[in-house]
């Protein structure tokens, strides 16, 4: 299994490029199902995520070719819905396929997704979702068996905002015979991405962006032949972070700036100095970070997804700070690790909220991965640590970062991949 071995304590500067969203490609494969021709997905990100996500559309009966940053897709030849558990419990997103499917073949096989490092992360909401469109749903051996002759549109309220659910029934329901609506509906840059590919191949969805979707049924869709993914907000957070808390400056090129509004608020309350391009942000840091407490919370708010990487970066601050976490209440694997640098983090769980020391002097040490954003923390953390540090299980940053090791390097990181 592969480890990194980071030498901490040096000054980043210079250029990254930003990859296109993992979060955003994940759902454009799926939505592959309903586009009537070969689709080409550009500004791909060379991810496990992606690979699985192929695999498992391959298995289906799906072509899929992946090439130096394109997915070529015809998702046409599908001739079995079936997503085995194999490969969902790998990867939850494979769940996405099962509202896709249901509208384009009337019936669907897919495995609940198990067990995450953090949760539970249940599909609830997309099972009762697609119910409400007219499905009929058992449960057979671990898998959810969907069939329906004609889903129809209704109106669908999710007891919380969900950015999967709103993907499967969002997929489900643009076929359907009649309207549906959508409230609670999730509004992250990814969902409306997937919003604005499904309208171009003929879907009618409204209130794109916001929490409440109109989607109206139609007869059939047609198809488009390219889309270039979205750049990865969550990449961009974890690279301002990570030279915010150890120093320097470096430019995060093919960036969208609209999509991290309150992360760059924050992290200016934080005294990190950002400089905000159309597609860019250069972000200079002297390593003097103040103390900020902060929520995490469904777009616009601050992404869970960002939240361990800035607990971090408030570990280095100049003073105590709180981190709320709203989205799961447990998401904190990465903080006993940290605390083995030298952290010194106090978890509620009853409150979800994580108590951190500030000013704290990180030592080197040999950590494990839990997660994938917890990786990327430790990443972090380990960079900014006297002497040299291994992370292990990196298979878990392989998921979600396009080679880290190389564009950290880039910028002065001293930071090696080792077998
Ligand atoms: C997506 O996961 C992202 N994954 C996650 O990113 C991200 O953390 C999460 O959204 C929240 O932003 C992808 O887009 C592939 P949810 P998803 O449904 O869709 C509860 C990463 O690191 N819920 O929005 O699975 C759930 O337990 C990954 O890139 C139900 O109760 O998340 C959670 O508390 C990690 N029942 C909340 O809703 C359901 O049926 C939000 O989850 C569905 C969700």
């Amino acid at each position: 299994m592969d480890y990194f071995e980071i030498e901490g304590k040096n000054q980043l500067s210079g250029d990254v490029q930003i990859s296109g969203a993992k979060n955003a490609v994940l759902p454009l494969m799926v939505a592959s199902i309903l586009n009537n021709d070969q689709l080409t997905i550009s500004n791909v990100p060379n991810l496990s995520d992606s690979i699985t996500m192929a695999n498992l559309l391959r298995g289906m009966g799906s072509e899929v070719e992946l090439s130096d940053g394109k997915i070529h897709i015809n998702s046409q030849s599908i001739n079995d819905p079936y997503a085995p558990y194999d490969l969902v419990r790998k990867m939850r997103a494979s769940f996405y396929v099962l509202g896709p499917l249901l509208s384009k073949f009337g019936e669907a096989k897919v495995s609940l997704p198990g067990g995450c490092a953090w949760g539970p992360r249940p599909v609830d909401f997309h099972i009762k979702g697609i119910e409400k469109l007219g499905a009929t749903i058992d449960l057979e051996d671990g898998y959810i068996i969907a069939k329906s002759n004609k889903l129809k549109g209704n109106k669908i309220v999710f007891p919380k905002i969900s950015v999967g659910a709103t993907g499967n029934v969002l997929m489900a329901s643009v076929l359907a015979d009649g309207d549906t609506e959508i409230h609670n509906a999730a509004a992250e840059p990814e969902i409306q991405q997937l919003c604005h590919f499904l309208n171009s191949i003929g879907a009618k969805i409204s209130g794109v962006g916001t929490n409440t979707l109109q989607i109206q049924g139609v007869d059939s869709l047609n198809s488009v032949e390219n889309i270039a993914v979205i750049p990865d907000r969550i990449e961009a957070g974890t690279f301002l972070m990570a030279v915010a808390a150890t120093g320097g400056e470096v430019k995060l090129n093919k960036v969208n700036p609209n999509h991290l509004e309150t992360v760059i608020s924050y992290l200016r309350h934080a005294n990190v100095n950002l400089d905000v391009g159309d597609d860019n942000i250069t972000v200079l840091s002297n390593g003097d970070i103040n103390s900020y407490n902060i929520e995490t919370n469904e777009y616009p708010g601050f992404p869970t997804d960002l939240q361990a990487q800035w607990m971090l970066l408030m570990s280095v601050a100049s003073g105590d700070s709180t981190i709320k976490e709203n989205i799961y209440f447990d998401r904190f694997n990465h903080v006993p690790e940290l605390n083995r640098l030298g952290c010194n983090i106090d978890v509620d769980l009853k409150t979800a909220t994580a108590s951190i020391k500030g000013k704290r002097k990180l030592i080197s040490a040999d950590l494990t991965s839990t997660d994938l954003r917890a990786s990327a923390c430790l990443i972090i953390a380990a960079l900014c640590a006297e002497g040299t540090s291994v992370v292990s299980r990196v298979y878990h940053i392989d998921r979600g970062y396009d080679k880290i090791e190389e564009k950290l390097s880039k910028i002065g990181a001293r930071i090696v991949r080792k077998k």
